[in-house]
């Protein structure tokens, strides 16, 4: 399987409509309108310890969209030349993450919720877990 030779700069930051009212907030995330994908699988991620890293991989093919649903945390992306930082901080900021990048998820506060929408179901075919093999496949 060829890796895809994306940039870190092809994942992009995306500041989402709230419902607003006195009594709270929405955001909306459908399939055909404001999620770069079609969406085949949601999951989230909590309970992370402090000081923990989640992600520590690479996807051939995945696509995600990565909520802060609560709390914050960093996502640090990497293409094999460059490195980027993203704080999500705001449960109404959506970050796309194509395919072809390392990740790793850091700096969680205390409760986030990491919600992941994800272009595809589970595969673990699709992952490259080794950073070593990550870097070569990048060249
Ligand atoms: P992983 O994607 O490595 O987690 P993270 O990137 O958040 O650190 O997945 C951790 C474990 O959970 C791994 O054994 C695979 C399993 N898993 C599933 O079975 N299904 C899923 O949809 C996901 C995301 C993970």
């Amino acid at each position: 399987m060829e890796l895809k030779d994306n940039t870190v700069f092809d994942c992009s930051v995306i500041d989402m409509a709230k419902i607003h009212s006195d009594s709270g907030n929405i955001t909306v995330m459908e399939n055909g309108n404001n999620i770069p994908f079609e969406v085949k699988r949601v999951y989230y991620l909590y309970d992370v310890p402090s000081g923990e890293v989640r992600g520590g991989h690479a996807h051939y093919e995945l696509q995600q969209y990565i909520i802060a649903a609560s709390g914050s945390y960093d996502v640090v992306l990497n293409d094999g030349v460059n490195t980027r930082r993203i704080s999500l901080n705001r449960p109404n900021l959506g970050l796309h993450i194509v395919p072809g990048l390392w990740r790793e998820l850091v700096n969680f506060s205390s409760g986030a919720i990491c919600l992941v929408l994800a272009s595809e179901k589970y595969n673990e075919n699709d992952y490259i877990r080794n950073y070593n093999t990550f870097l070569k496949l990048k060249k």
